[in-house]
Order: structure tokens, then C-alpha cells, then sequence
């Protein structure tokens, strides 16, 4: 891929996943909103970051760099990379301890609701000649007690071949390997797609920026994500990822559980295929 190519990607990803933030997530008016715990949550937050400052005697080189950082980031539009790569896991595993069914972990930036319709057994929608190793992901949807639960539906996204996502990077068609999959009255499903490609956060805007400056790396494992839900169920936001993939040990987003790592293996046709089974928490 051109660089050129791959430059109009990283800045538009950005934009476009708070755009998407926007328009898709109303800020609930609930006990977030309650003064004594934004007032504890505000003020712990602010007297870990003058803790900081003061064990590593930061200078006001170091603070003015912080503050146009910071400023960058908004008008890169990459508050949501920042938050779902470094913030979001610690939140997902504060709201999931209670589950008992599968393992969720985080959502990430690029989830956009009212992906296509599919039956049980289905291809996600691809381009002629979808690059990638096909990959037959197969499995059953059912309550904590084994019980089928019928219907459940499985929202899937995924990055393609060259760890893009569509909606989020130029010139993918609209509804590329995402699709809602209607599972069958045994709560089945069989899905054919392509075995997805690590993802590279963008690196040219300002989060790329601090992964250079800190000598880190700006890598996720290759994964499908996936939000697996059924009437009177808790609905499951989860990712799956591929065992022995890179990054599996080092996830830029700290998001991989050992629970949630895939072994396909070729099946008689020779189809790459795996069979991986949801358990789906009743409502609280
Ligand atoms: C980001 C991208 C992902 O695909 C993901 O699963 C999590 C985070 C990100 O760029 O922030
Ligand atoms: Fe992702």
C-alpha cells in the first residue's frame, strides 16, 4: 500500500471515529452525572496527576508539551483512539467482573450499529476477490445454564487484509466484512470471512506521536469484533483473537484474554474453520 494511501487513513480514522462517537453515544444522565462522585472521581484524578509532577519533578518544558499534546489531540479528532486504546480495558474489566457467561473486553472505535442483516449460515459482505485467508467461524449462542437461545443476534466487525476498517479508512465499500447475523433457533450460526490482519493505530496524529516519543509500539493483534446479544440477556461486547497471531502477548490496547484466543484449524475441505461458543449472562 502507498504511503499516500496510508496517510488519508490514519488522519480520516480519527475524524471519522469521533464523528461516530458523536452521533451514536448520548452521555447518560445517570449517577455519572451525581455531583459527589464526579467530585471524588474529578478530584482523584487531578491529585494523581500532581503526585506525578511532583515524583518526577516535571519542568514547564514538560507541562507546555503535555498542554499542546493534549490540544493536538482533539483537533486530530483521536480522543476516542486515546481512550479506548489506554482507558477503555480497565473500564470493561471493572463492568464485566460479575459476568459468568463469556468474556467481554472492549468495543474500540469502530463499531456502527445496523450492519446488514444475515441468516445463520452467511458471508460477511467482501469485495470480488477479498484478500485474506478465508476463515469459517462457527458456534452456538446460549444462556449460563446450556440452554440454546434462539435467534441470538451476532453483530461482527473487523479489520480487512491490510488492518482497515470500513467507514473508518477511504475507498472500502460501506458495509465491508461487518453483518448481523441472525443465529438459528438452536441459537447456530456459521459465518464465512476472512481471517482479519493486525491493526496498526494510526501513527502520523497525535497518539502516533506519543508512541514515538515513549519508544512504545502501535500494534492490536489481528481480531473480530463481536456484539452477541437476546431478549432478557446481557448483551456481550467481546473480540476474538487468533492463537500464536503477533501482538497476541503485547496488544497496544491491553484488550487480549486468554479465554478469547481462536486455534482455527483446516476442516476437511480445507477451509480454515473454527467453532467458538458465546454464553450469554441473564439481566441483572
Ligand atoms: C482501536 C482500534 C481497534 O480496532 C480496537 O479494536 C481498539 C482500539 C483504536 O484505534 O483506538
Ligand atoms: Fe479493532
Amino acid at each position: 500500500m502507498s504511503e499516500t494511501t496510508l496517510k488519508a487513513t490514519a488522519a480520516a480514522s480519527g475524524a471519522s471515529a469521533t464523528e461516530r462517537f458523536l452521533t451514536d453515544k448520548t452521555v447518560s444522565s445517570g449517577p455519572g452525572t451525581d455531583t459527589s462522585r464526579v467530585n471524588t472521581l474529578a478530584a482523584e484524578v487531578i491529585t494523581a496527576v500532581h503526585d506525578v509532577i511532583r515524583q518526577h519533578q516535571v519542568t514547564y518544558e514538560e507541562y507546555n508539551a503535555l498542554k499542546s499534546w493534549l490540544i493536538s489531540v482533539g483537533q486530530d479528532g483521536e480522543w476516542p483512539l486515546f481512550l479506548d486504546v489506554w482507558v477503555e480495558h480497565v473500564v470493561e474489566e471493572v463492568a464485566g467482573a460479575a459476568r459468568k457467561g463469556t468474556k467481554g473486553t472492549i468495543e474500540g472505535p469502530y463499531y456502527v450499529p445496523g450492519a446488514p442483516a444475515l441468516p445463520s449460515v452467511a458471508t460477511l459482505p467482501m469485495r470480488e476477490n477479498e484478500a485474506g485467508t478465508p476463515l469459517l467461524f462457527q458456534g452456538q449462542v446460549t444462556d449460563v445454564s446450556g440452554q440454546p437461545l434462539a435467534g441470538a443476534l451476532l453483530e461482527m466487525w473487523q479489520a480487512d487484509d491490510d488492518g482497515l476498517y470500513a467507514q473508518f479508512a477511504p475507498g472500502i465499500t460501506e458495509w465491508n466484512l461487518r453483518g448481523s447475523v441472525v443465529a438459528d433457533a438452536e441459537g447456530r450460526f456459521a459465518v464465512t470471512t476472512v481471517q482479519p490482519a493486525p491493526y496498526q493505530i494510526p501513527t502520523d496524529g497525535s497518539c502516533g506521536r506519543l508512541i514515538a516519543a515513549a519508544g512504545w509500539h502501535a500494534w492490536r493483534p489481528a481480531h473480530l469484533h463481536l456484539k452477541v446479544s437476546a431478549p432478557d440477556h446481557e448483551a456481550l461486547t467481546t473480540q476474538l483473537y487468533f492463537k500464536g497471531g503477533e501482538h497476541i502477548e503485547d496488544d497496544v490496547a491491553s484488550a487480549v484474554k486468554p479465554e478469547l484466543v481462536l486455534d482455527p484449524r483446516p476442516n476437511v475441505e480445507g477451509v480454515h474453520a473454527v467453532t467458538y461458543d458465546f454464553v450469554l449472562d441473564p439481566v441483572v
